[in-house]
């Protein structure tokens, strides 16, 4: 498996992990409405935004398994996205694609901001470094597809 820069050449099979990255949260949530009709499109959306320079790809035998970005310009720097490939996870692919970022963020601080329900996601960050709890965005919403979740601050919320 190699880490390697974004080309235009594999914008494809990038753009496949991209959905596959929404079907992981339709999958979720049990929400196909999620990423829209068109979810391949936000790949664009998001390419030219963050820039060809900072998004990698692991690749293996020929084939792009894993896609990571760097989104810089903000506050503060952040790893967004960061996809495996489904049959190919838990093999070190998504620490490798996270090291890539990081190597290109130098010593500046890396936020991500998986969503409430992402454990396993959450779980990858932690093993991968990112141990310190920076700030908690908290929502009001009467969706009933919330489920109790997580404890933080000693107060269960629904994630
Ligand atoms: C999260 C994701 C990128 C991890 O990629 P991966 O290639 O499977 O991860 P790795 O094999 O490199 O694992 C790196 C570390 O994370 C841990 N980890 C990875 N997935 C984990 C899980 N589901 N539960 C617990 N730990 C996990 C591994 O145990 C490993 O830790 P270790 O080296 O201390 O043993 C991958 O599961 C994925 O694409 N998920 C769907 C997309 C997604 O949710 N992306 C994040 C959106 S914010």
């Amino acid at each position: 498996m190699t880490v390697r820069g974004f080309r235009a050449s594999i914008a494809r099979p990038a753009a496949a992990l991209w959905v596959e990255l929404t079907e992981w949260h339709r999958q979720i949530y049990a929400a196909p409405e999620i990423g829209g009709d068109d979810p391949g499109a936000a790949f664009d959306e998001h390419l030219e935004r963050i820039g060809p320079e900072n998004l990698w790809v692991a690749e293996e035998g020929g084939r792009v398994v894993g896609l990571a970005g760097l989104i810089r310009g903000g506050e503060d720097l952040e790893l967004e996205p960061v996809v495996v490939s489904e049959s190919c996870r838990g093999r070190g692919i998504g620490r490798a694609l996270a090291g890539a970022v990081l190597a290109a963020a130098g010593d500046a601080p890396v936020i991500v901001r998986p969503v409430g329900r992402n454990a396993e996601a959450i779980r990858f960050f932690h093993s991968v470094g990112f141990d310190v709890l920076s700030r908690v965005e908290l929502l009001r919403h009467a969706w009933d597809r919330w489920q109790p979740a997580e404890r933080i601050a000693d107060r269960v919320f629904r994630a």
